[in-house]
């Protein structure tokens, strides 16, 4: 018998997800064969094969493992005739029957082959080859006995062509060498679209030489909202932008490593800072239409005038954009463009009646039409965000649903090309953690908003089951957003960004029926070692709350959980953890707590609030009441600033109640009971 148990235990380890490589996003096949191969060995560093063809990627793999070996690798074409020990061979193989970006990796002891479909292919062999290494600054290697891969053999093409980040330098500036290190763990994880927000109302962050004002203005705000205070201000003048010869060297960089930027020049909303430089981009027929660059978040009413002059400066700055940035599609933004300036302005009520627009949606529909012309003949395709569709969408556009999914399943219903960028799961300026316990370690992890743990990002799936099979093929694929309002230097982005780009990763490029979060869980702890050696200040993993009482206690209540704060969390041992109920208490509203063995006495306490919002999410009339029998119940405490106090009554205890005595408008933040 405990020899069967045992090798049953042995199975078990065998097969545990740990002993997958840390490889993520996962490949479509992966499987582990016997041994493994020496990249080094004292004395022995691999050398790299390569075909001709492959020479940019060769030469910026060979860079990365010289970089961790301190020791240049011998480099040959593929049809040198000598041999070398430990060769590592970067090969193109059209014939493959794999999508674009597709590849097989043969580990063996003797050699490792890449094969490539095309040369994005062979670059995603090399960054599985380096999510299998040592991460780039961890050492140990020069005093082990080599560094190994271990053997597989993979077959592997992306799910989606679109495996997109976006990046926000409008709201804070982020300095080149940051765009570019971020650009190496775009790479790392096989996205191929870095979406770079490049103006907004805080910011004009690109040089275009026939408008200098846009920087010489438009770059600069007075102030900016401090972290903990969003109505407020630091009074200290802030800005920057890229001149285009640093614009130029981003976009090289990222095309060697197989990523396209795609510029975004956010409009005819979101444009402050624009109409700050050039007032008459403005509504300058009606009063007020002239800002300063904005120093506050949120929609603001600036809105360019639909004006044959604005065309002309759309168009100007269209071919310097298009001159920088060879990207295919051309982000014009459209999102949040309030239409009260236009519903004011004559010059716009006389468009209307000239191209018989009935509202604000059609104005903002031909706007984007005659947008849409002038990137057709740049030979540009035009994507923006969902709100294109407002008075109906241009006939090439191509939607980036971010209002959760509906835009991009009417879109692709209609025919229409789409990118999921759903804020209900890929908003990564959303918290990781629950708000309140991240602001409870420092207020500069305040972020604006909402709640997206890891797990969430990771169960993602960009196809609606709405959509049928010919229309999923619209669905380009997903993108994640940094919005960078909350976000103000780099670090913070990094903390916003890592660990959940990996997830992100996972979604864009792993087999949905190949997802599963607890494998991911356990290559994550792999990956993770790359940020920390790297320096990365990467933010925890969330993970889901358990819903596991102290003694197995029973929860139940009347109020609606918020999130997965679940009712169970009151009574957990940990104050951290909390019930948080959604908004709005009625009279008698209740949280019963069911023991598995009843008290008999003792002191009780239950501790709410913790927020920084409305009262700070206490409960703040109750009375705390027990019972033997879930029946008869003897009030035991009342509350007092969102703590209630009491005494268990001498008898049997098996229930305890929280019972609210007055309507209360706000949330409530269960934090723990405890008794003795
Ligand atoms: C957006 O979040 N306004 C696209």
């Amino acid at each position: 018998m405990k020899s069967v148990l045992l090798a049953l235990a042995l199975a078990t380890v065998a097969l545990s997800a740990a002993d997958i490589p840390p490889l993520i996003p996962l490949p479509k096949e992966l499987q582990q064969r016997d041994g493994s191969f020496a990249v080094y060995k004292p004395e022995i560093l691999a050398a790299i094969r390569y075909d001709g063809a492959l020479e940019n990627e060769a030469k910026l793999f060979e860079g990365e493992l010289e970089a961790r070996f301190h020791s240049p690798l011998k480099m040959v074409k593929e049809e040198a005739k000598i041999r070398l020990p430990q060769e590592i061979h970067l090969d193109l193989d059209p014939s493959l029957s794999l999508g674009p970006g597709g590849y097989t990796l043969e580990v063996a002891p003797d050699k490792v082959v890449i094969k490539g479909k095309d040369a994005a292919g062979a670059w995603y062999g090399t960054r599985s080859i380096l999510q299998m290494l040592p991460p780039k600054g961890d050492e140990t290697w020069a005093t082990t006995k080599g560094i190994y891969l271990p053997a597989v053999s993979i077959t592997d093409e992306p799910r989606f062509q679109w495996r997109g980040m976006m990046l926000d330098s409008g709201r804070h500036f982020i300095p080149v060498e940051n765009v570019k290190g971020f650009i190496d763990w775009l790479a790392f994880h096989k996205f191929n679209r870095l979406h770079w927000h490049l103006t907004d109302d805080q910011g004009w962050r690109i040089e275009i030489k026939k408008y200098p004002k846009l920087t010489e203005v438009g770059a600069y705000r007075d102030s900016t909202p401090p972290y903990g205070n969003r109505n407020s201000d630091d009074g200290k003048r802030y800005g920057g932008f890229y001149t285009q010869e640093q614009i130029k060297e981003v976009v090289a960089y990222a095309t060697e490593r197989h990523i396209t930027v795609m510029p975004e020049i956010d409009m005819p909303g979101h444009m402050a800072a624009a109409i700050a430089a050039y007032p008459q981009l403005g509504n300058s027929d009606i009063p007020d239409y002239a800002p300063k660059v904005a120093n506050r978040w949120g929609v603001h009413p600036y809105i360019l005038a639909p004006t044959e002059e604005t065309f002309g400066f759309i168009d100007d700055v269209l071919t310097e954009l298009c001159g920088l940035f060879p990207s295919e599609y051309i982000h014009i933004g459209g999102d949040e463009a309030p239409k009260d300036q236009w519903e004011k302005s004559p010059r716009v009520k006389a468009l209307m009646e000239k191209e018989h627009l009935k509202n604000g949606h059609d104005v903002q529909s031909y706007f984007i039409k005659r947008v849409e012309k002038i990137l057709e003949a740049k030979n540009r395709k035009l994507i923006g965000w969902d709100e294109i569709r407002e008075g109906g969408l241009s006939p090439q556009a191509t939607v980036m649903s971010w209002r959760g999914e509906d835009g991009g399943i009417a879109s692709a219903k209609e025919g229409h090309d789409v990118v999921m960028a759903s804020n209900t799961h890929l908003y990564l300026d959303h918290y990781q953690a629950p708000g309140p316990s991240e602001l409870a370690k420092n207020v500069n992890l305040e972020e604006i908003g909402g709640f997206q743990p890891i797990y969430h990002v990771y169960e993602y799936d960009p196809v609606p089951h709405s959509l049928t099979k010919d229309e999923a093929k619209h669905v380009l694929g997903v993108q994640a957003q940094l919005w960078a309002e909350y976000m103000h230097d780099w670090k913070k982005v990094e903390y916003q960004a890592f660990p959940r780009i990996a997830a992100v990763a996972e979604v864009a490029w792993t087999p949905v029926n190949r997802k599963n979060y607890d494998s991911f869980r356990s290559r994550l702890t792999g990956i993770m070692k790359h940020y920390d050696a790297a320096g990365v200040n990467r933010g925890e993993p969330y993970e889901k709350p358990t819903k596991i009482t102290r003694d197995d206690c029973k929860v139940t209540t009347t109020l609606k959980m918020h999130q997965e704060n679940w009712p169970e969390l009151i009574y957990d041992g940990k104050v951290e953890t909390f019930f948080w109920a959604e908004k709005g208490a009625s009279k008698d509203d209740e949280v019963v707590l069911n023991f598995a063995k009843p008290f008999k006495g003792g002191k009780v306490k239950v501790v709410t609030g913790g927020a920084k919002t409305n009262n700070g999410d206490i409960l703040e009339s109750g009375v705390l009441e027990a019972s033997a029998d879930g029946k008869t119940w003897k009030e035991c405490g009342t509350f007092d600033k969102g703590i209630g106090t009491g005494a268990l009554p001498e008898g049997d205890t098996s229930f305890l109640r929280i019972r609210v005595t007055a309507p209360q408008e706000t949330w409530i933040m269960f934090r723990e009971v405890t008794i003795d």
